[in-house]
């Protein structure tokens, strides 16, 4: 028997270093269960479409469902000689049933072929991911509901700007995750889509029915371009798309649990099941999950530019470049899955907010300033006035070593006479959070409507 497939068109062997070259079974077997799945629905098509008959149909079938198993179980592992996985799997299908496996291939090409195995794989993993987020965001929002009045520095530029309710901010990341989650969902429909039918590129000469396919496979349509059905890779690129926002966002959220658990910072201890010890700094207890999430990043983003660069100068229809969107897609559905795995145990068991710590630090600084201007407004006094009296009492207090809360009654009155006794409740970082009771602000009962409104999206 000829070592390829496609031997017979050739006068001499192919190098076996080209072999190895050319070769993806030792990344495409990933897809195996896909090819397995998409190929007896293809051999179900021929036998209803009578260009097999029902009997070859059902030998098919079985013999797939076979290999199935014999995966399983470990006991199908191919090796290069095969090239791929489509080759691999219909010559152990023509050992198992002789003759009539020769037969699967008639009306599809390995180019319609990888094209609804990629799609199958990456629905299934979508639908996984989207899972994982749901199972984050409840962690999020459980921890939330723990600290709806922990109140935590709010910053911008990095510093101090408004206290906040740590909730409030936990709840920023599960809106991402949601948006992610939409996303996800939104992309599927284009996923989810049939090229299988699409033949080599022109589409082919028996008479398949390409819909029947695409039913037994539950997709949602059809490609309407045999051209396009064999080298659209769009649907990869914006999985890739979705997958960076995913990872942007979890990496955002981790640069501020590091910071967060730098001593200068220490609003959380990392507990030890989620942290990591030095070889040589007998004290240290370093961040590792949230920095390799912060590092694994750069990869998931590699990917999509990787791919985004491969498909520019692509000629329709099907080029062997192609064969390369498998790795891209592969390691970025992994490292997102394993990344938010990871988050999902750091935020549900690896931290302890230092709750005390949080209180007193948005005691001690200015973040109260904008509320002494809005006290000033709310009287009448025209905001950027207010703004402007309030900027020289901070400048003031500074130079003093004063915080605002320490100024005297008579000390506010003199810098304007609509300041009374309430100026003190007022500037109170409890009342500070409190206040901010605008739609989608940090105000304790606007936190406790976010919550609510979270939990009915989790359904
Ligand atoms: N292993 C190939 C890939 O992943 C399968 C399709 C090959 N088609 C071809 N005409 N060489 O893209």
């Amino acid at each position: 028997q000829p070592s390829q497939t496609w031997s017979q068109r050739f006068e001499s062997a192919l190098h076996p270093a080209i072999a190895q070259f050319n070769a993806s079974i030792g990344f495409d077997i990933e897809l195996i269960e896909y090819d397995l799945t998409g190929s007896q629905a293809h051999a179900k098509m021929l036998a209803k479409t009578g260009i097999i008959s029902e009997a070859e149909g059902e030998q098919l079938v079985t013999g797939l469902e076979q290999i199935r198993q014999e995966y399983r179980a470990g006991q199908f592992q191919p090796g290069v000689d095969a090239e791929d996985v489509h080759f691999a799997v219909e010559r152990r299908l023509t050992e198992i049933t002789g003759d009539v496996g020769k037969k699967l291939h008639t009306a599809r090409s390995r180019n319609d072929q990888v094209g609804t195995d990629t799609r199958l794989y990456l629905r299934s993993q979508i639908q996984d991911i989207q899972q994982q987020l749901r199972e984050f965001q409840t962690v999020l929002l459980d921890l939330a509901q723990q600290h709806v009045r922990t109140l935590i520095p709010g910053y911008t530029h990095l510093q101090r700007a408004q206290p906040i309710s740590l909730a409030h901010h936990l709840l920023a990341y599960f809106e991402m995750a949601q948006r992610d989650w939409t996303r996800l969902g939104e992309i599927y429909q284009r996923v989810n889509v049939s090229p299988l039918g699409s033949g080599a590129l022109a589409g082919t000469t028996f008479p398949i029915d390409r819909h029947y396919a695409a039913e037994l496979l539950e997709f949602g349509g059809l490609y309407e371009n045999s051209l396009d059905g064999v080298s659209d890779r769009d649907f990869a690129i914006e999985f890739l798309c979705a997958a960076s926002l995913i990872m942007v966002h979890l990496s955002r959220l981790s640069e501020e649990v590091i910071f967060w658990a730098s001593q200068e910072f220490s609003f959380v201890a990392l507990k030890d099941s989620c942290a990591t010890g030095s070889s040589i700094m007998p004290q240290k207890k370093n961040p590792d999950v949230p920095e390799l999430v912060r590092g694994k990043t750069g990869r998931v983003f590699g990917h999509l530019q990787g791919m985004l660069v491969l498909m520019k100068g692509l000629p329709l229809a099907y080029n062997k470049d192609l064969q390369e969107d498998k790795e891209a897609l592969f390691d970025a559905v992994k490292t997102v899955r394993a990344c938010l795995e990871a988050m999902t145990i750091l935020f549900r068991e690896g931290l302890e907010f230092k709750t005390t710590r949080l209180n007193q630090a948005v005691s001690e600084d200015f973040s109260n300033a904008t509320d002494v201007a809005d006290y000033l407004a709310a009287k009448g006094v025209p905001f950027r006035v207010a703004y402007n009296l309030v900027g020289k009492v901070v400048r003031s207090c500074l130079a003093e070593n004063k915080l605002l809360k320490d100024l005297s009654l008579t000390e506010w009155q003199e810098l304007h006479p609509a300041f009374e006794e309430d100026i003190y409740e007022a500037i109170a970082p409890v009342q500070v959070v409190a206040a901010r009771n605008s739609f989608g602000g940090t105000g304790f009962e606007q936190v406790e409507r976010a919550i609510a409104s979270a939990k009915q999206r989790l359904g």
